[in-house]
């Protein structure tokens, strides 16, 4: 999609990986599965960069694996604030909270192992923030979930919402990411109660706030 030297150029001019974050890559890259799943550096400082101008009270992630952008968003929060984090994969739990607790911010992120499809309907809770980064097919649906319990001037931040510009081609029947991203965006741009942009920057990352 970009121009690799101006993405070269981008990052070069965007502020640096902390130390902590550049070993979870690693780490990530060497013992996990799917390791391009992570958010990775640029969108970690734009999350963290969000999380500040915002200073959530509550945040809640879709979508953990093994903690980047938890620990990215978490660092904006006030100082009673909390950071929910819902990964259904138990096997990336060690990794997550071993780095939870390296970057301080354990105390703030309530990390749970389970469905966030089940999850979610029992949070009682107001967010600020909602950052949608799961299972595809369901992104309308964490959506749906989520709206009722997003502050108005809130903000839900979904990734992958170009989804390798497969959102272009009409997909095949069984191709159930591509539908479901489609799906939500589409829903998305039709829904007056928020205002949204689709950033063509990385795999896509749409920005929606509620009015
Ligand atoms: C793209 S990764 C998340 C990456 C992470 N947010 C980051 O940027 O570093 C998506 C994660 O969602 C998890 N996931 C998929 N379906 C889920 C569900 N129904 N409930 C909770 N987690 C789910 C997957 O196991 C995977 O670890």
């Amino acid at each position: 999609m970009i121009n690799k030297k101006i993405l070269e150029y981008s990052e070069s001019h965007t502020t640096k990986e902390p130390e902590l974050l550049k070993k979870l890559y690693r780490e990530t890259n060497l013992k996990v599965i799917m390791p391009r799943m992570l958010s990775g550096h640029s969108q970690g400082v734009l999350l963290k960069l969000f999380s500040w101008m915002i200073r959530p009270k509550y945040i809640l992630e879709i979508g953990t694996y093994t903690g980047y952008s938890a620990i990215c968003l978490a660092e904006g929060l006030t100082d009673e604030g909390e950071l929910i984090t819902i990964e259904k994969n138990p096997e990336v739990e060690d990794i997550a909270r071993r780095y939870f607790s390296e970057s301080g911010q354990s105390e703030k992120i309530d990390f749970r192992i389970g469905n966030a499809k089940k999850i979610i309907p029992d949070l009682n809770l107001i967010f600020d923030i909602v950052f949608i980064d799961a299972d595809k097919e369901n992104y309308l649906n964490y959506y749906n979930l989520t709206i009722d319990k997003l502050r108005k001037g809130g903000i839900i931040i979904a990734d992958n919402t170009l989804w390798e510009a497969k959102v272009l081609q009409t997909p095949n029947q069984n191709d159930k990411e591509t539908i479901g991203i489609q799906k939500f965006n589409d829903f998305v741009q039709a829904d007056k109660r928020v205002e949204n942009i689709l950033l063509p920057i990385r795999d896509g990352l749409t920005i929606i706030r509620k009015l």
